[in-house]
């Protein structure tokens, strides 16, 4: 669909002029926002919360609104201050060192954010664990980054091996547990002091993990500083507009990198309120918290917006959604059609932003005060450089489709893949970081998206590396091969389809390809298991091995299947 660009809106932007600021941007100019220029010492906890509470006119501001359909909470800074000062305290009891591991599985909830912040003021780096992960998901993570202590709820706590996990030391419970073998969070809460002497950092050092799959070999450990806090709070002033009285919502699960820079970082090191919502999606439920909450700046994903869509006009007019007043989307493309939408349901642009977990922060975005092209991802950050290049690293003219590229150093960049140097320097090309994706740049500058280069897939916004699926299924007692590949679907942009051979003595029959299903689901997470398995007589495979992921999908699409020269006999 070709549509019109659509005009930005007058009004109070934070970022009034793009060209100039982007001319102009120095990331030194962010830095002076922070304790680090005046003592060389920072820490992102510090100025995500302890400043707010620190300042008598945010004391008492409400910074988290935490609700789900059985909870209701709000926490000022001042009370989030003194929680996560608790917890950092239960954790030196516990012999928490800055650099240590610790990790947390749960759901969304006030003690995962007093939990999360109480791991950085130690200095410890925090690794957040998405909800749905099941177990093989959750020992990997845990192994590879040898955690040494894990925060979890008793229903989560059956998907954790700890027979398995040797470096794991400790456990804490949150909710009552009733045993000796673990601590209690409420207990060691309790008896813990309000005050902290808070682990002062060097920019450099380490904060969070987040795990993210690539076309091959397990779940990769991409590793942050406290440094990312200089763009997460410039993205947030300047691509979320955030402002002092805004109502910011980011729908996104902390277990994934946009629930952390964006649920937790950006709106607080901007000192704005923060709705987190728990429970399951459903349209009815999303309008209301908007309509609830007053939420005026909402950060969320395309296939959220695709289905708020099909659910209809009705289902947003049963609500005042009037307190709305900026909208932004990550993860996949977004389509013409939803931004069309949009503009009918909330009478306000979507506002495409595209970054990585890799990336740390948004890196290419549309702005309120910039024209928009439908279907573009916008343009480059200031203080980003962004180019379309070729394999060698060479930069690639106006309209010309290539790897989308950064010019290194922005950062919130990634600093290592955890234990795999290799895989780091994998990412950059002469000086680029190479993203992964394909895409071109028009002569005005706007990039557009065009697909994955490699086989990494992308379902509702989740990345799924096909490697880890394929691994799983031949786990399954049925199947001796498997290949995955992403296949187009309208609402979920991919979804995941096998395709397997049995072993001698099984047969196709409903209940088997289920029960396979299932066998995924539950060895890794629901958004991985396949919606569709085919059974095949041989699986197209390299001489060297290697699945030909590439001509499954052609075959899957009616395609022509290209250079079949390195097919095995
Ligand atoms: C991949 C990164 C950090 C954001 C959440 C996903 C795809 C992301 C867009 C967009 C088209 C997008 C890319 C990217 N992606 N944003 N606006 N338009 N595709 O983070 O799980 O690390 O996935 O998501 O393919 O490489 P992630």
């Amino acid at each position: 669909m070709d549509m019109q660009p659509i005009k930005a809106r007058s009004g109070n932007h934070n970022l009034e002029n793009y060209e100039q600021t982007y001319n102009n941007f120095k990331w030194d100019e962010t830095k002076k926002n922070f304790s680090w220029s005046e003592t060389g010492k920072i820490n992102i906890a510090y100025e995500t919360i302890d400043k707010h509470a620190e300042d008598p006119a945010t004391k008492d501001k409400a910074a988290l609104i935490y609700s789900s359909p059985d909870r209701e909470e709000t926490l000022s800074f001042d009370q989030l201050k003194r929680k996560s000062n608790q917890f950092a305290n239960v954790l030196k009891k516990h012999d928490i060192e800055k650099g240590d591991r610790v990790f947390l599985f749960m759901h969304r909830s006030p003690e995962f954010y007093a939990a999360f912040l109480g791991i950085l003021k130690t200095g410890a780096i925090a690794g957040p664990l998405f909800e749905a992960f099941m177990e093989q998901a959750v020992r990997d993570r845990l192994e590879d980054s040898e955690a040494k202590m894990l925060i979890t709820t008793p229903d989560l706590l059956e998907r954790v091996p700890q027979s398995e996990l040797p470096n794991l030391e400790k456990i804490i419970l949150v909710g009552d547990s009733g045993s000796d073998e673990y601590i209690s969070f409420e207990k060691e809460m309790e008896e813990a002091s309000e005050e902290f002497d808070l682990e002062w950092v060097e920019l450099e050092d380490g904060m969070l993990l987040h795990y993210t799959s690539g076309s091959t070999g397990k779940p990769k450990g991409v590793y942050h500083v406290h440094n990312a806090m200089i763009q997460h709070y410039q993205t947030g002033k300047w691509v979320l507009d955030l402002k002092d009285d805004d109502v910011y919502w980011c729908t996104a699960d902390p277990g994934w990198v946009t629930g952390t820079s964006y649920g937790i970082f950006a709106p607080w090191l901007n000192g704005v309120t923060n709705v987190v919502r728990g429970g399951r999606f459903s349209p009815d439920d999303w309008y209301g918290t908007i309509a609830e909450k007053n939420v005026s700046v909402w950060y969320s994903a395309p296939t959220a917006f695709r289905k708020l869509l099909s659910a209809g006009e009705d289902a947003a007019q049963k609500h005042d959604l009037s307190s709305l007043r900026h909208i932004l989307s990550v993860g996949e493309p977004l389509n013409p059609e939803v931004i069309t939408w949009g503009l009918k349901a909330f009478d306000l642009r979507i506002h495409d932003t595209w970054w990585m977990t890799e990336t740390g922060a948004m890196l290419i975005c549309n702005y309120p005060s910039v024209d928009m092209r439908p279907g573009s991802m916008g343009k480059p950050f200031p203080g980003i450089e962004a180019a379309i290049v070729d394999n060698e690293g060479n930069e690639l003219p106006a309209n010309q489709m290539g790897n989308l590229a950064i010019k290194e150093g922005w950062p919130s960049m990634m600093r290592a893949v955890w234990n795999n140097p290799g895989k780091y320097e994998s990412y950059f090309i002469n000086g680029w970081y190479v993203s992964g994706d394909s895409a071109y740049k028009d002569e005005d500058g706007y990039f557009w998206f065009q697909g994955r280069l490699d086989d990494v897939i992308n379902t509702s916004g989740e990345r799924v590396g096909p490697f880890e699926v394929e691994s799983k299924l031949i786990e399954h007692e049925a199947v001796a091969e498997a290949g995955v590949i992403g296949k187009p679907d309208p609402e979920r942009g991919e979804i995941i389809k096998a395709f397997i051979t049995l072993r001698d003595g099984y047969s196709e029959s409903d209940e088997l390809l289920e029960d396979i299903r299932q066998f995924v689901k539950n060895g890794l997470s629901a958004h991985a298991a396949p919606r569709e398995i085919e059974i095949k007589d041989t699986i197209p495979k390299t001489r060297s091995g290697k699945i030909m992921r590439r001509l499954l999908k052609s075959w899957e699409l009616g395609l022509p299947t290209g250079d079949t020269s390195t097919l095995e006999e």
